[in-house]
């Protein structure tokens, strides 16, 4: 069996003004009409008996719970972290609370933020992966094939061919230079984010490359208090944790890591300009969500609650809220982090 644990800790400055600290991008219906929590468990629900282990800041239990209850996910539980201390423990704190009956399943994690075409072709890759993560012990992740020199990735370099292939190198998150080699070079995936292994293994190799790490996640976990589905993470543990994600803390570092191409229309809501790429488009591409009106425009998108009217734009990114109106060049939204930059710094 399977167990999916979904990480759904991340802040997305990325797509301000909609996307905040209390509201980040995964609990917002941004392609569809569920939200991409709701999206993340339906995508994987027919794959699993059992339900899924989410990890949420504590600030959000309530809407974890509610729009898992919406959508009839039974959670096996909702690990709750009083302070982020990004995924290498996130995914820790998972595992050893897949483990505490005696078992050591499977463990499918996956980010709350992607979205994903073909489900199909997922559902296939996760029974590959499943399969190298049983019959040889390894640390599967998903990797696509890449379509620019993105320094926003992991980069995979995968050796030999074939449906699950062992890695040779994992690069977190090159500079443009590096990242331009790798393309030119061939061979290389993107690391899609999504890991299957088993508990027992990640554990371990936590253990090995990180003893404090996991020390403290054991120690956070066996104080935690229990409420109902909610597993509160003790503070003073959780808070001792050094924090570091598990492309860093492992992935980059294990030998055993295998990675299952996947070609399934995935894409990371990393801006505005990536939900205009997977939004519906009309004849001009143009994508628009809620009340708009666009005459003559190109290549736009708009996300409002109020009426938005767009004469004569090309490239340009619309999105009201209730306190901000940010309008963009698509090519360069990514710097509506530097936005959110400067509203912290002036206060
Ligand atoms: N529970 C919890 N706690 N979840 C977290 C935390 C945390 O402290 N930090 C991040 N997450 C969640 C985010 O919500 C997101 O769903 C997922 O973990 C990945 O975190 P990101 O912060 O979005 O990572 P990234 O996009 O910079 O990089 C990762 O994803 C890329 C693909 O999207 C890496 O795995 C890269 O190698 C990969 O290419
Ligand atoms: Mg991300």
């Amino acid at each position: 069996n399977i167990v999916p644990v979904i990480l759904s800790g991340g802040s997305g400055t990325r797509l301000w003004p909609l996307s905040r600290e209390a509201y980040p991008k995964q609990f917002l219906p941004l392609t569809g009409e569920h939200t991409m929590l709701q999206a993340t468990w339906n995508r994987v629900a027919r794959l699993t008996a059992s339900g899924p282990i989410v990890v949420a800041n504590q600030e959000h239990r309530f809407m974890v719970a509610e729009q898992l209850r919406e959508v009839g996910a039974k959670p096996q539980g909702i690990l709750l972290e009083p302070v982020a201390r990004n995924t290498a423990p996130a995914i820790a704190v998972a595992a050893m609370h897949a483990m505490a009956e005696g078992e050591d399943p499977l463990l499918l994690v996956l980010p709350s933020d992607h979205v994903l075409k073909n489900e199909e072709a997922f559902h296939i890759a996760v029974g590959v992966a499943a399969r190298a993560a049983d019959e040889r012990g390894t640390l599967v992740t998903f990797g696509i094939v890449p379509a620019r020199a993105e320094t926003g990735y992991g980069y995979i370099k995968a050796s030999g061919s074939g449906e699950s292939m062992p890695v040779e190198r994992f690069v977190e998150k090159p500079n443009s230079t590096t990242a331009e080699a790798y393309l030119a070079e061939g061979g290389y995936f993107w690391n899609s984010g999504m890991f299957l292994f088993r508990a027992s293994h990640y554990l371990a190799e936590l253990e090995r490359l990180h003893p404090e790490m996991h020390a403290a996640c054991r120690e956070a976990l066996s104080s935690a208090e229990h409420d109902s589905d909610f597993v509160r993470l003790e503070l003073d543990a959780f808070s001792a944790c050094p924090a570091d994600s598990i492309d860093y803390a492992v992935m980059e570092r294990s030998s055993g890591v295998e990675v299952v191409p996947l070609d399934a229309g995935w894409s990371d809501l990393g801006s505005w300009s990536a939900l205009w790429e997977v939004s519906d488009q009309d004849a001009n591409g143009n994508a628009h969500r809620g009340d708009v009106l666009a005459i003559d425009c190109r290549n736009t998108y708009a996300y409002g609650q109020r009426l938005i009217a767009m004469v004569g734009l090309e490239d340009v990114v619309v999105v009201e809220t209730d306190d901000a109106i940010m309008v963009g060049h698509r090519d360069q939204v990514q710097k509506v982090k530097d936005v959110v930059g400067q509203l912290k710094q002036g206060g």
